[in-house]
């Protein structure tokens, strides 16, 4: 397994990959090297067939209080603009073609809330908080916040969070459609891996554009998304899994799906 200083990488149950951020006395803050060991470990996970989902966690404190604050106080805008490799790192996560569960407890703020965006399902624990706290800086969100979050929760929350720089609670994320449920804290890794592990029994190729599907959703018109729901729905007649799956219903046994 590669040696990372910012990450940890494990495979907890079967296809089954997490990821946990692994500065805690800064909070997990987004230097460079951990974007870039984030980013390689996500790709070693796209690539391995083996791998079927991935959870992605920081601790009990933060899932990640955004960018290395530190790190950047002495930038130029010329060698923000000329940060390629930690542009091609956010680039890795948003493409990440596999089922991405961020497990959120504590803080995801700035970055750290971007981060937890790229992933498909968050499950918070209660006590956790998001926002984009950019403006407090004199900046605005760097990796996606202005977007993503709108996209997510609408254009006047994501206003309001991005103007003030004002984190919301679990409850108020969950409102709004941000995360996918609220667990007490010490459970929020354990339910991530659970859906991730019954993702992972799915039949590969379905989930795979299940997922590219639903994102289309935020990129199409509506009759362009549905024409091209249509022809996934199609495509996926062509595979021995849906064979497997429709047989196994009528033969009252469970499938084995073999990503075929
Ligand atoms: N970068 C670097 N270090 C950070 C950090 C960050 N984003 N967030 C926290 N830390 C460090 C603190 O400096 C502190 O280090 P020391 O112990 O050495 O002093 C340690 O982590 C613990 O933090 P606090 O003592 O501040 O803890 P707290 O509980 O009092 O406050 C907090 C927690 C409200 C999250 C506060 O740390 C904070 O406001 N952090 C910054 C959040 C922020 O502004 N994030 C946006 C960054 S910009 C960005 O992300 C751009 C982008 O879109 C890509």
């Amino acid at each position: 397994m590669t040696a990372y200083t910012d990450i940890l990488v494990d495979t907890p149950k079967p296809g089954v990959r997490l990821i946990t951020l692994n500065r805690p006395k800064v909070l997990n803050a987004l230097r460079s090297t951990l974007l870039e060991e984030l980013a390689a470990a996500i790709a070693l996970a796209r690539d391995d067939t083996d791998v079927r989902a991935v959870v992605l966690t920081g601790n009990e404190r933060a899932f990640a209080a955004g960018a290395d604050i530190a790190e950047m106080a002495d930038r130029t805008a010329v060698e923000v603009v000329g940060m390629d490799r930690r542009m091609a790192g956010w680039h890795t996560l948003r493409s990440f073609p596999k089922p991405l569960v961020a497990a959120v407890n504590g803080f995801a703020l700035g970055g750290g809330c971007e981060l937890a965006m790229c992933a498909d399902i968050i499950v918070a624990g209660e006590g956790a908080r998001f926002g984009q706290p950019e403006i407090n800086l004199g900046l605005i969100p760097g990796a996606g916040g202005t977007q993503r979050l709108t996209r997510a929760v609408g254009k006047s929350r994501a206003m309001k969070m991005v103007l003030t720089g004002e984190a919301i609670d679990a409850r108020a994320a969950l409102a709004a459609g941000l995360i996918a449920e609220i667990v007490p804290p010490e459970l929020a890794l354990d339910r991530a891996l659970e859906l991730a592990e019954m993702i992972a029994a799915k039949p590969p190729v379905a989930v795979r554009l299940a997922k590219e599907a639903v994102l289309k959703a935020q990129e199409m018109t509506l009759e362009a998304g549905l024409d091209y729901e249509r022809k996934v729905f199609a495509l996926l007649f062509a595979t021995e899994d849906r064979r497997e799956g429709v047989q196994a219903f009528l033969e009252k046994r469970k499938p084995v799906f073999k990503g075929r």
